[in-house]
Order: structure tokens, then C-alpha cells, then sequence
């Protein structure tokens, strides 16, 4: 028996016990972390003259020792080392003797744990902002060379009005720019330093918590030392924060399978990302859209685990909160496979299809909103145009036509006003270019959005 504690205890853990117990399986993930948390301790702990100079600068090197045998495959610690933190005291006094036993001098496991959480996710944060930057300049391209592409536009998923596919791909820029903001948000209040507080209540020792914030490159520590241990709200958040992203890959993924079917043909999917059938020869499946939609479940999945792990938990640290850690990386993996996933689709995946586009937009009654508009332009109050088109469009969609193709005494049958200009007033070309006001879907308007997308992109680099 050799745990820690094992003075204290008769008998050894129960072997099924102790693999229930042991999370080494996954948080040996944060073993560089932890490394890089415990030589900051141990220097700290030098500097304040709770060990010597000299045996500040063993352990470091110690640990340093550990991390080349991590990387080089040397070091795997199996079940029985419980989790990463024991498994590197362990080894740290394999390597310089006792001495390796003075590094948990005026911390905790529990104080350490948060550290090494947060040195994570400020990492991943970086990483996932980084992904996220790579899919906003591939929306931005291909928004910028289908500026004259229509496309059209739904409520309901019925037809609406047309509108610019740049128009409907910055959207999800939009979309990108606020989840950047959230991942921002949540790293700054990540980016504090909770070492130092103990297992609860801080420590004898005269320690400088300052400095050891100072040494990981947190933005400041943390205020008090139960919450320092007991709050996970930064995993909450960035698990929330992540479930926005996948909100929006999923809108678009969900669009993407609509468009690449037979009945809507707007695009077209490469081979280098789709599969086919084993039975069907004809097939080509969106597959790439359809996992990120389903991979979304298991995100929402991790913020609801995480909700729930921490509800109703008394202070400070308790043993729940191991679970933090699948979920965080899971969220993590996920989210950075769909966003390069999708990335990969939307730059060199799919194809947009001019001729059916073109088709759809010049095919239905999305201009009925400017007909409207015209007769209100000449003075008719909107709900009574508004009413004479819907009369107009009933008797084209009884007589198989579209409006275009309603000659002019016609049109005038239904109001002396309209003239020759209604058919150049309806062309979907117009209907879009008239769209002129503020984040509106004209030509100019969706200019200005590219400049402001370009300008985010710069500023944000
Ligand atoms: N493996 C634990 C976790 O992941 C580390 C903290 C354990 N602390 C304790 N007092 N048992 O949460």
C-alpha cells in the first residue's frame, strides 16, 4: 500500500474501488500543466525561504526531468498513482529522493487541480479562438466571390425574399464574432491564479501567491480561498460558450445537407468529403454537416453534466468535481474537429450551383414584398397594397404563372398605377440591390459588412 495517506489507513482500496476512484486514465492530460504549475509552486516556495534555493532549482529540474519522459513515451503512469498529481510526486521522488516530498508544501490537490484546469483551458481558449478566427476568414472568402450570387432567402423555410449568399454567409460571421467575444469573456475570468488557497482555507505557510500567479502568467489570483477551490463556473461558461459555436456550425450544417439535396441542388459536395452508400450507387452523403449536427447533442450534453455536477454542492472541494475534466475535454476535442471540419467543407468541400440558384430565385413569388412596396412608394398605404398582391398572387398561382409573366393591362386591371418599371421592379436582381438600408442585403450594404468582417479580422489578429 502506498498512497499518501496510507499511515493513516488498515487497508488497501478495494480494486474495483480504486479504479472507480482513480481519474489518471484521463487527467493525465493536464500532466504539462500540472508540471509547469508545480515548478512555479516550487519557486515560489524558494523564493519566500519555505525550502532552499537549491532545493527549489532540484525540483524544477526534477519536474523537467518528468516532462521529456512524458513527451518521449518513458512516462506512463497506470491506475495505481490514482490521478496526475500523485503520479508526479511519485515519480519527482523516484528521481531526487526525498526532497520530492517537500514539493505539496503549502498546497493542495484541490488548489492545485483548479490551476491546472485553468492553465488548460487558457490554452485551449487560444487554440479554439485561433480555429475560430480560420473559419471566419474561409466564411469571408467565399462571401467575397458570391457578393452577385443569389440565393433565396426563407422564414419558416418558405421562400421570402432573395438575397446575397455573401449577405447570408456573413450572418454566420456575425455569429463568429460573438462567440469570439464569449471565449474572451470567459478567459479573463479563467485567467486567475487559484494556487495558494490550500485545500480550503489557505495556508500557515508564508507564501506569495503573487508571484506564483506572476510566474504562470495569470492576470491576478484569486480572492478567497473556498471559492478558489470549489468554482468550476469558468467550466460552465466555456462549455456554454461552446454550445453557442455549435449552435451555429449546426444552423449552417443543417442548411448545407438542405442545399446538397435533390430537391434543393444549391450546391454541390466534393468527394474529398462526402461518402457514398454501400447499396445505393446513386448516393452521396453530406457526411461532414451531419456529424457536426449530431456531434452538437454531446456538447449541450457536457454544459447540462457540468450544470448538474455542481448544483447543490456544498463548499468547498468535493470529489464530484473530478468529472469535470471528460467533459472539458471532450467539449474541447469536439468543438476544434468540427470547426476544421467545417472549414474544410466551406473552403474546398462544396461548390455553390449558379444555374439552380439562379433558377430558384426567378421561379416564385419572393418579389411579392416589392410589389407591395412599389405601390406604397406611389402613396397607397402598405396594408391595402399588401392586400391587392395577395389578390395578385392568388390569381397567378391559379393560372400557373408568375408575376412577371402577367402582362401590363393586367396589372393595371388590379391598380392604374403600376407601369412598365413593375417588371424591372421585381427582377430578383432588383428586389436585392433595392434592399439599401442598414445591414440590409444591396450590394453596398454587404460591402460595408466585408470591410467591417476585414477590419474585425485585422484587429483581432
Ligand atoms: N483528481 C482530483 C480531481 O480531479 C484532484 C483533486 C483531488 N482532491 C482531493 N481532495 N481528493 O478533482
Amino acid at each position: 500500500m502506498n498512497s499518501p495517506w496510507s499511515q493513516r489507513f488498515d487497508l488497501a482500496l478495494h480494486p474495483t474501488i480504486a479504479q472507480f476512484n482513480a481519474s489518471i486514465l484521463f487527467d493525465i492530460n493536464l500532466i504539462e500543466y500540472d508540471l509547469t504549475g508545480s515548478q512555479a509552486h516550487a519557486r515560489m516556495l524558494a523564493k519566500q525561504g519555505i525550502i532552499t534555493l537549491e532545493e527549489g532549482e532540484q525540483i524544477v529540474q526534477g519536474l523537467e526531468q518528468i516532462r521529456q519522459e512524458y513527451r518521449s513515451g518513458a512516462f506512463k503512469p497506470g491506475i495505481g498513482a490514482e490521478d496526475v498529481h500523485l503520479a508526479v510526486e511519485r515519480r519527482l521522488t523516484e528521481i531526487i529522493g526525498d526532497l520530492g516530498k517537500k514539493l505539496h508544501t503549502a498546497r493542495s490537490r484541490n488548489d492545485q487541480v483548479a490551476t491546472d484546469v485553468r492553465l488548460y483551458l487558457r490554452e485551449q481558449i487560444a487554440l479554439i479562438q485561433a480555429d475560430l478566427h480560420h473559419w471566419q476568414q474561409t466564411l469571408l472568402t467565399v462571401a467575397e466571390n458570391h457578393l452577385d450570387t443569389l440565393i433565396p432567402g426563407y422564414t419558416h423555410l418558405q421562400r421570402a425574399q432573395p438575397v446575397s449568399l455573401a449577405h447570408h454567409l456573413l450572418a454566420y460571421f456575425e455569429m463568429a464574432i460573438r462567440d469570439q467575444q464569449r471565449l474572451q469573456e470567459v478567459y479573463q475570468r479563467v485567467n486567475l491564479c487559484p494556487l495558494g488557497a490550500g485545500a480550503l482555507a489557505g495556508t500557515t505557510f508564508p507564501i506569495d501567491r503573487e508571484y506564483t500567479a506572476q510566474l504562470l502568467g495569470f492576470a491576478g489570483v484569486t480572492r478567497n480561498s473556498l471559492d478558489s477551490v470549489s468554482d468550476r463556473d469558468f467550466v460552465v461558461e466555456f462549455c456554454h460558450a461552446c454550445s453557442l459555436i455549435m449552435v451555429h456550425l449546426s444552423r449552417l450544417a443543417e442548411e448545407i445537407i438542405l442545399w446538397s439535396s435533390q430537391e434543393f441542388q444549391f450546391v454541390l459536395l466534393s468527394d474529398r468529403v462526402s461518402t457514398g452508400s454501400s447499396i445505393m450507387p446513386q448516393k452521396k452523403n453530406p457526411d461532414v454537416p451531419e456529424l457536426v449536427r449530431g456531434k452538437t447533442g454531446r456538447v449541450f450534453g457536457h454544459l447540462q453534466a457540468m450544470l448538474t455536477m455542481l448544483k447543490g454542492l456544498p463548499l468547498a472541494y468535493n470529489k464530484d468535481m473530478q468529472e469535470d475534466k471528460e467533459a472539458l475535454f471532450d467539449t474541447v476535442t469536439t468543438i476544434r474537429s468540427c470547426l476544421a471540419a467545417m472549414t474544410i467543407l466551406l473552403a474546398e468541400g462544396l461548390s455553390f450551383r449558379s444555374e439552380s440558384l439562379g433558377r430558384a430565385v426567378n421561379n416564385d413569388f419572393s418579389n411579392a414584398t416589392d410589389v407591395a412596396d412599389y405601390l406604397a412608394a406611389k402613396g397607397i398605404p402598405f396594408r391595402e397594397a399588401y392586400n391587392l398582391v395577395g389578390r395578385l398572387v392568388k390569381t397567378c398561382v391559379e393560372e400557373g404563372i408568375l408575376l412577371n409573366q402577367l402582362p401590363l393591362d393586367r396589372w393595371q386591371s388590379f391598380h392604374p398605377l403600376f407601369g412598365e418599371d413593375i417588371y424591372d421592379a421585381i427582377t430578383p436582381q432588383h428586389v436585392v440591390s433595392a434592399r439599401q438600408s442598414y445591414g440590409g442585403t444591396a450590394l453596398e450594404q454587404v460591402k460595408t459588412q466585408i470591410a467591417a468582417a476585414k477590419e474585425w479580422l485585422r484587429a483581432s489578429a
